[in-house]
């Protein structure tokens, strides 16, 4: 992937030398489409001041753990959320060895440890300082927790030294950067996903629909794509840009969503039914707006078509996965579904925590497949999305 577009980055400054280049990773980061907003060590703000970082970024720097306005706004815990990637650069021995033993004494050690979005460091620090032992496996500790590492360079260094220690180009930790969202697990596999509502028409300007953002099935669609995927969206009326890379079709409501759906799945190696669709469907849609009457109205609805079912039914079949929206019993009903409807894999979904769901950022799910279930913990909808389809391309026979 050469581009960042619609990823979030928040970049972590601690107190190096090094901290001067950060003010180059903004722009960079920037040019490759990503939004990026910054943390600043104390440290870091004695080598480079939060106002440059704020006005190359076009965002508030953050620099305080305990802070009542950014408590308000953009907390720890809303920064840990709002990342795709947390990326220090440059992480000094002392930050590394923070990291390492779980620290949370200032705003980036705890959002380090507060996100689930991937970590990538760019070590710098005195050549001396990074082959001594207690770097090394403070480094061991953190690589074996799935922290990625870009650097450090070798060379001559600002206090004279030559050897390992120097941070790496902005350039290499913009490619690094990218990288870390190309994952190639699909590469070359074809992907539909549905998302959004249904909207089923009762008259000319009425109709049936649910809180659906889309938020979710786009999330997978990015994800899909990043992981090399030809991936395409069959989205129901929703207010969001489309992925690049990614296919759209617009569709109104669940027969035409099918309709398109049955056009693609012949060519298809995995079928994702994220959308909220609706269940029934006025028998009739009245040709002129419908007359205000008496104090009551009837509607007469009709099943619609059950979409992932059909599509589960073709022969041959893609690997098909649904969501379960659920309020209680979550579980057991995503596994009846999966059950009815012949899935390969269901999501199982709480709706009832408006948090989480739908129309909101974040998201908490389980997979359940045959023998075998993986919950996801509170996160943005894109680090869910990246989890699941990480899962399900683990699951292709
Ligand atoms: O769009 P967002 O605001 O981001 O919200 C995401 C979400 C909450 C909508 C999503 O995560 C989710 O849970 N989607 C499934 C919604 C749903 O309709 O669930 P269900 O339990 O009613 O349906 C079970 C499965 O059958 C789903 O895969 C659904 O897409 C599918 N279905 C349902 C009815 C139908 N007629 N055809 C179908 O294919």
């Amino acid at each position: 992937m050469t581009h960042l577009i619609n990823r979030n980055i928040l970049l972590g400054v601690s107190g190096g030398i090094a901290a001067y280049k950060s003010a180059e990773l903004v722009r960079k980061l920037q040019l490759l489409g990503a939004e990026v907003r910054v943390i600043m060590t104390q440290g870091a703000q004695q080598f480079i001041t939060p106002l440059t970082l704020q006005a190359l970024s076009g965002n508030p720097v953050h620099t305080t753990l305990l802070d009542t306005e950014a408590e308000q706004g953009m907390g720890h815990i809303e920064l840990a959320r709002w990342a795709d990637l947390l990326l220090i650069a440059p992480a000094t021995a002392d930050l590394i060895a923070r990291l390492a033993t779980g620290r949370a004494d200032d705003l980036l050690s705890t959002t380090s440890l507060a996100t689930a979005a991937p970590l990538l460091l760019a070590p710098a620090m005195n050549q001396q300082m990074w082959q001594d032992q207690a770097t090394a496996q403070n480094i061991d500790t953190l690589t074996s927790r799935g922290v990625r590492l870009i650097g450090p360079a070798t060379g001559e260094q600002a206090c004279g030294d030559i050897g390992p220690g120097r941070m790496e180009q902005p350039e290499a930790i913009v490619q690094a950067a990218c990288a870390l969202f190309d994952s190639g697990l699909l590469q070359g596999k074809r992907v539909v996903i549905t998302a959004g509502p249904t909207r089923e028409a009762l008259d000319p300007v009425r109709y049936i629909s649910n809180n659906s953002s889309g938020k979710m099935g786009f999330a997978l669609a990015q994800a899909s794509v990043d992981a090399g995927a030809i991936t395409t969206v069959v989205s129901g009326p929703v207010n969001l840009p489309t992925p690049r890379h990614v296919e759209r079709r617009n569709i109104q409501s669940a027969t035409q969503m099918l309709d398109q759906c049955l056009e693609l799945v012949p060519n298809c190696d995995i079928f994702i039914s994220c959308a909220a669709v609706a269940d029934y469907r006025p028998a009739s849609i009245e040709p002129h707006k419908i007359k205000k009457g008496g104090e009551q109205i009837t509607l007469q609805l009709v099943r619609n078509p059950d979409i992932v079912a059909t599509i589960a039914a073709t022969r041959p079949r893609p690997f098909t996965v649904g969501f379960a929206a659920e309020t209680n019993d979550i579980l057991t009903y995503a596994k009846g579904k999966m059950a009815s409807k012949n899935l390969d894999m269901i999501i199982a979904n709480d709706v009832s925590n408006q948090e989480i769901g739908f129309n909101s950022d974040d998201n908490e799910v389980t997979a359940l497949w045959s023998g075998g279930e993986q919950t996801l913990p509170r996160a943005g909808k894109r680090v869910i999305a990246n989890t699941l389809i990480a899962i399900i391309a683990s699951k292709l026979g």
